[in-house]
């Protein structure tokens, strides 16, 4: 997957972009990720990127034309038949999800743009953003925190992008609903113990258990996320159990 991050920070990426899974897939060319700053798309002696809001008012906005010209720069070399996406990082967008990043990870391409500090002038969130996106309901100091989140949520649907013992289809949210606990050795730590039922090596058992376990912790914590998880009768009868 190609991505291209607009931003007036690149260097905020160098950690988080260059270790772990999402390094690894970039070593590899699964991800394929390229930077763009839109100061260098500007064409004033002080490269200004922000002007005063008009009508007044305190802070400064992000000018249009950097952010209009830079995506049309990336737009040049991209495979005309790829399917890309442009997003904008903004507290006012959509809310993300993890059915917003399985939706994502079925673009060939995504675009990012970040803003620092101030908002965008209005006519690149209505016309130059395919759509804006949230990553909650706070407010960063700019986009490009929000931009690693989406794009490392994103990465990890992409197939080949988590190995064999990392799995993406068990993960919590992945069903709609949280994770089953998990336990590894020591059988007892401090006198507290596993599960019996995990050593039982009844792998019918071990499925119904893991699931009770996941419903009853989505009630617990995030009784939310069952409005959109309609419980089957086996899964009410598990519950009742
Ligand atoms: N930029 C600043 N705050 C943000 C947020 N909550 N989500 C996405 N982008 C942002």
């Amino acid at each position: 997957m190609k991505i291209d991050i607009v931003t007036l920070f690149p260097e905020m990426f160098n950690g988080p972009f260059n270790n772990s899974i999402i390094g690894r897939a970039a070593d590899k060319h699964i991800l394929d990720i390229a930077f763009t700053n839109p100061r260098d798309f500007t064409y004033d002696k002080h490269h200004q990127v922000d002007d005063v809001p008009f009508g007044g008012g305190a802070g400064m906005v992000l000018k249009p034309e950097p952010f209009f010209r830079a995506v049309a720069n990336i737009k040049k070399t991209l495979a005309p038949e790829s399917k890309s996406r442009i997003l904008l990082m903004c507290p006012s967008g959509q809310p993300f999800s993890q059915q917003k990043a399985r939706q994502l990870a079925q673009y060939d391409s995504l675009l990012f743009i970040c803003g620092h500090y101030e908002g965008f002038d209005n006519r690149i969130t209505e016309n130059l953003a395919d759509e804006a996106i949230s990553i909650g309901d706070y407010v960063l100091t700019g986009g490009e925190l929000a931009c690693m989140v989406v794009v490392d949520a994103v990465s990890r649907m992409l197939p080949e992008v988590l190995g064999s013992e990392e799995s993406a289809v068990t993960d919590s949210f992945y069903n709609g609903i949280l994770e089953h606990p998990q336990y590894t050795r020591p059988r007892e730590y401090k006198k507290m113990q596993v599960p019996d039922v995990l050593f039982s090596g009844d792998h019918a058992k071990i499925r119904l258990w893991r699931k009770r376990k996941a419903l009853e912790l989505t009630l617990l914590k995030r009784p939310d996320l069952l409005e959109n998880y309609p419980l089957s009768e086996d899964e009410l009868a598990l519950l009742k159990k």
